[in-house]
């Protein structure tokens, strides 16, 4: 990739993992940046952020068009006419449409609170994923990044990192110390990829 990289974030929530990875890019005074914050709610947290950082925030979710396609085209003009080279969800709760996936592919990352190829898929996110890790007893969990494909979780994992599950963790406790691998980790990737080395 060049260095010169334009990055579109999606988040449909508070957006720690947005904060992360745009204080990283800064603190490498790298010269890949977040061309702008995309969510499918009007006014995330991570719309507060994006707007501190003077950083571009368009919302766009398809209940605001008649049909898929119209909001395909529309995601996809945004995005072209941003230059986005590589798109990151980080909390992102929707799946692209395909079009968008079809464009970009192998240029459209995820970070999943887990170690997938397990607790990963529909309906796991959230306090549900570190529910169902404790359930089943695991000593460990952690964070993945991986491509996003045209499924729920489904995409080449890139790089993990992983966490100790405590005996007397909670899934608020065990979630609060994957995020701050995922914290580490999607910096980490993204850094690579603009490098070239991924
Ligand atoms: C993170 O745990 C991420 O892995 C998952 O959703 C959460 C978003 O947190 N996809 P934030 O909005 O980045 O703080």
């Amino acid at each position: 990739m060049n260095q010169q990289l334009s990055i579109a974030v999606f988040a449909s929530g508070r957006g720690s993992n947005f904060q992360a990875l745009h204080q990283a890019l800064i603190a490498a005074n790298s010269a890949a940046t977040i061309a702008l914050c995309i969510s499918n709610n009007p006014n995330p947290g991570a719309f507060d952020f994006a707007r501190q950082q003077g950083i571009a925030t368009a919302r766009l979710s398809p209940k605001m068009f008649a049909e898929e396609k119209e909001y395909e085209a529309a995601l996809i003009e945004l995005l072209a006419s941003h230059g986005v080279e590589l798109i990151v969800l980080a909390g992102y709760m929707r799946r692209l449409p395909h079009g968008v996936v079809q464009r970009w592919r192998g240029k459209i990352l995820n970070i999943h609170p887990a170690l997938l190829p397990d607790f990963g898929g529909q309906g796991m996110y959230g306090l549900n994923v570190h529910q169902a890790v404790i359930a089943a007893g695991r000593t460990e969990s952690g964070a993945t990044v991986h491509l996003v494909d045209e499924e729920y979780d489904t995409g080449a994992i890139i790089a993990q990192e992983r966490v100790p599950v405590l005996p007397d963790d909670t899934p608020e406790t065990l979630a609060a110390r994957v995020l701050e691998a995922e914290h580490r980790l999607l910096p980490r990737v993204v850094m690579e990829m603009v490098a070239g080395k991924r």
